[in-house]
């Protein structure tokens, strides 16, 4: 989730210190790499770039002396290549008199490469954002008008991105998107500095690098191309070409509200971000060869491990039984320091580990990958953190797609882990992995459905300051991790546990009121039904998350009902009642759930 900006103005300028500004305001999406480049009235382009922070990369390359007509800057979060100077964005055509950047993820970049390869263009990078570019000037060279080669270079480019390009001898930039955000800014430049001041339009991936230029915006919707000229802008549509009519709006909202999409909390935003982070993923692995690698390994492997730490170890449990119960392989789920005494000592070449991080920096799974490759065993990565030291440690690894997950509880991040289990569980099967494609529509019900009772249900069991979550089969990885969710931004203590042993024990802690969450798929429900009659007649309050079912309801003391789906997709949508419980009943004790005390997000310590 990289993040773009271009600007157009009615004369040539200090553009320089304008991008590095808008720059600046992307890095809260969080970034690898930073460039920037402006197109001048004497038909050069001026491209600066390279892996690093925004202040020491413009500080270094010099961005304040940039001037020119127009500009465009990019945050560049690695998808695809590593952070480098050659893959950080903009990207120039073949014979430099384009140069564009994007956002998001195009997933049939390594095809296109190729295509573009062959075709005779010059590919620098292994960057998506440059075959963007390539798409487009595929279109030019062979005769088409700009409008033109843009609507078919939209046809070609399949994912989820926003783009911005321009080029030499015209005075405009030109934008489009397909699934990310795109917003465009009009207003003037202050007269300061810049005599007579001056007007000008603006494109960007996100509202706050806009917002301090300008508060009159346009809103591009997918589908539809953008040209920006120094005092207006014209929208067209991909399909026909035609003309579009959007008058712009005036934003009122500060900028605090706007970097949280209107969300009082960063938790709360990413939680609603999962439902188009699941599109973003399952697009980018429908296109990725890395799954064919890690397919083939570990079909043959004689042990395979799923290794990670806290949430990530959680989807690591899920995907296990994803294995067994869709594709019939036995997978050893374990916790990154248990690995290195309880599986080190016997594994070798012939076994293959799937080390799970979302930040990729997490020492106790980075010890036991050193372990493991000591070893000699296959070792294989899934990051949200491209370009982290265990993507830069394994054999073959797949990302996330989540971009900055800001708050610390992992939420988007820990789903699209369970949505890439899922996916190649799916694929180990043989089984058609358009199913999955249901996903970010159920998601996003799922929110819908269940945020008015979750709040209600939030404020009713807010005074215990103990319970439990309790899960079975793949669902038991999803009790552990809501309870690990209410534990970092409740401070309540809240045990996940397999719902077939809280008879064994716990059930002594049961008095009137007591909390005990039940995440009930239909499979389970006659078993779970024993467990919730064990709590509610000893006076506790079952709360059921599960299908609609008379059983469930009958029984329990709360049902929280998710939408009817597929069995291996339940779990995926019992979690968010559990992120929505969590955040609610943390933000009522008037704790920020984005920071909880004596937690860190990325753990690089022992
Ligand atoms: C820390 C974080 C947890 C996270 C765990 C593993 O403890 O507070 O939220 O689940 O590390 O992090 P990773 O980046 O490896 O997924």
């Amino acid at each position: 989730m990289c993040g773009i900006f271009g600007i157009v103005t009615n004369k040539q300028q200090p553009l320089g210190s304008i991008l590095t500004d808008a720059a600046r305001r992307l890095t809260y999406r969080g970034y690898d790499s930073v460039g920037a480049a402006t197109i001048s009235d004497d038909g050069t382009i001026d491209l600066r770039k390279d892996v690093g922070r925004v202040d020491d990369v413009a500080a270094k390359y010099n961005f304040a002396e940039m001037s020119g007509r127009r500009g465009i800057t990019q945050l560049r979060w690695a998808t695809f290549g590593e952070p480098s100077q050659i893959n950080a964005q903009p990207h120039l055509d073949s014979d430099g008199d384009m140069v564009g950047a994007h956002n998001g993820n195009v997933v049939n970049n390594v095809e296109l490469r190729q295509q573009f390869i062959a075709e005779g263009m010059t590919v620098r990078s292994q960057n998506d954002g440059e075959t963007c570019v390539h798409a487009v000037e595929r279109y030019v060279n062979k005769g088409y008008d700009i409008i033109d080669a843009i609507r078919l270079a939209y046809g070609d480019l399949a994912g989820d991105y926003a783009f911005v390009i321009g080029r030499v001898n015209d005075d405009r930039l030109y934008a489009f998107k397909k699934g990310s955000g795109l917003v465009v800014g009009i207003g003037e430049l202050p007269a300061a500095g810049n005599p007579g001041g001056s007007t000008f339009t603006c494109v960007s991936s996100d509202l706050p690098s806009i917002l301090p230029l300008t508060r009159k915006i346009v809103r591009i919707q997918d589908g539809e191309i953008v040209t920006l000229w120094p005092d207006h802008v014209e929208v067209r549509s991909v399909k026909d070409g035609k003309c579009i009519n959007r008058e712009p709006e005036i934003v009122t909202e500060t900028m605090d509200a706007v970097q949280k999409g209107g969300y009082p909390h960063f938790m709360l935003k990413e939680i609603h971000e999962q439902p188009q982070v699941a599109r973003e993923v399952l697009h980018l692995l429908e296109g990725s060869r890395d799954v064919e690698t890690m397919l083939n390994k570990m079909k043959s492997a004689r042990h395979l491990y799923f290794i990670g730490c806290g949430t990530s170890y959680h989807a690591c449990l899920a995907g296990a039984v994803f294995f067994a119960q869709l594709a019939g392989r036995a997978v050893i789920p374990v916790l990154a320091p248990q690995f290195v005494p309880q599986y080190a000592p016997a594994v070798s070449h012939e076994d293959v580990g799937l080390f799970v991080s979302q930040s990729g920096e997490t020492k106790d799974v980075l010890n036991a990958l050193q372990i493991a490759e000591q070893r000699g065993m296959t070792c294989f990565g899934l990051a949200n953190v491209i370009g982290s030291t265990l993507t830069k440690s394994t054999a073959c690894w797949l990302p996330l797609c989540c971009g900055y997950e800001i708050s610390v509880p992992a939420t988007k991040t820990f789903t699209n882990q369970i949505v890439t289990f899922l996916y190649l569980a799916y694929r180990m099967a043989g089984r058609d992995t358009r199913e999955l494609e249901k996903i970010p529509e159920l998601m996003g019900q799922t929110l819908e459905e269940t945020a008015p009772q979750i709040a209600a249900i939030a404020g009713e069991i807010n005074r215990w300051n103990d319970l439990y979550c309790l899960g079975y089969g793949a669902n038991y990885a999803i009790a552990l991790e809501g309870a690990l969710k209410l534990k970092e931004i409740t401070y309540a203590h809240c045990e996940g546990m397999l719902s077939t042993e809280f008879k064994h024990g716990p059930l002594s802690a049961v008095s009137k009121g007591y909390p005990v969450i039940f995440v009930a798929p239909p499979e389970d429900v006659p078993l779970i039904v024993s467990g919730i009659n064990e709590v509610t007649c000893r006076g506790g309050r079952a709360i059921a998350i599960g299908e609609a079912d008379s059983s469930l309801s009958a029984n329990a003391s709360d049902m929280i009902v998710i939408p009817k789906s597929n069995p291996a997709i339940n779990p995926l949508l019992a979690v968010l009642p559990l992120q929505l419980l969590s955040y609610h009943m943390s933000v009522a004790r008037g704790y920020d759930p984005d920071f909880p005390r004596n937690l860190s997000k990325t753990l690089t310590v022992d």
